[in-house]
């Protein structure tokens, strides 16, 4: 697997730097108690765990104020042990997720968050990439399909996922179109999809009818029914019959995100030493 093969060749620098007196440290804030935020902080322990990142978790009531959290902030941003800082998303809904973003120095801001650094992946000059993005493009990569000149269709304007995703994939010198709620007609776009990226959080919204033969379709959709399946947001079963390659849910994008995250705590501790 991509995310496997990047986090062994983070394990050998990570040692390498060890040896040099730099040691990369990832603090991880989980407010409350959503489970599958739970779900995903666990598996970033366990990344960092296999990697040497010296890793450190506060996990928080959600009671916890919004003045409380943004003191917590505040000290591991002096924190020298402490390269990147990552607090968990959502937050309860009594805490503005602005302020708390905008509290992480850009400098250990390893989730590509604050606006610094999305400011910075707009122009194309950037310290981190947001770690979903990031993985996705990696996964492109893997696939062996050029990006440039391609059509690429990210279905989703989320700024975690499908605003950055936009900026990356025109970086790379794709024709990119952003779908979303308000798309008139979605199949008619996903339809000239050479590479198809699709991040709305609907169950399966694209269907194989939706798919252009060959095409590469990247699903970043974590999707929970009713019946604890848990699905992307892309039909499965009725893509693959479609498509050139494909990513599952789970396993697909959702290791990238994290091998990315680790990339990004590694790149911090550099900056910060
Ligand atoms: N919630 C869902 N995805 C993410 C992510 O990439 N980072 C953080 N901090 N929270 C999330």
């Amino acid at each position: 697997m991509v995310s496997q093969r990047i986090k062994d060749e983070l394990k050998a620098e990570v040692s390498e730097m060890k040896a040099k007196g730099i040691t990369p440290g990832l603090a991880v804030i989980i407010v409350g108690d959503d489970p599958a935020s739970r779900v995903y902080v666990n598996s970033k322990k366990k990344a960092c765990a296999e990697i040497g990142i010296y890793s450190e978790e506060y996990a928080l009531s959600g009671e916890t104020s919004q003045q409380e959290l943004l003191e917590l902030i505040e000290k591991l941003n002096k924190k020298d042990d402490i390269s990147g800082i990552l607090c968990q998303l959502p937050l309860p809904k009594h805490i503005d997720e602005k302020a708390v973003i905008d509290a992480i120095a850009p400098n250990k801001d390893v989730d590509a968050f604050h606006p610094v650094n999305v400011g910075k992946i707009m122009i194309g000059d950037y310290d981190f990439l947001p770690c979903t993005p990031a993985g996705v493009m990696e996964l492109i990569k893997e696939s062996g399909i050029e990006i440039k000149g391609k059509e690429c269709v990210v279905v989703g304007r989320s700024n975690i996922v499908g605003k950055p995703m936009t900026m990356l994939l025109l970086h790379e010198h794709g024709t990119v179109t952003v779908c979303h709620s308000k798309t008139r007609d979605l199949k008619e776009v996903t339809l000239r999809a050479d590479i198809l990226v699709a991040a709305v959080g609907v169950p399966e919204l694209i269907r194989g009818d939706m798919i252009k033969e060959g095409a590469v379709v990247i699903d970043v959709g974590m999707n929970r029914l009713p019946d604890k399946r848990l699905v992307g947001d892309v039909c499965f079963s009725e893509a693959s019959e479609k498509a050139m390659a494909i990513t599952p849910v789970p396993g697909g994008v959702g290791p990238m995100t994290i091998a990315m995250l680790m990339k990004n705590t590694v790149k911090a501790a550099y900056l910060n030493a």
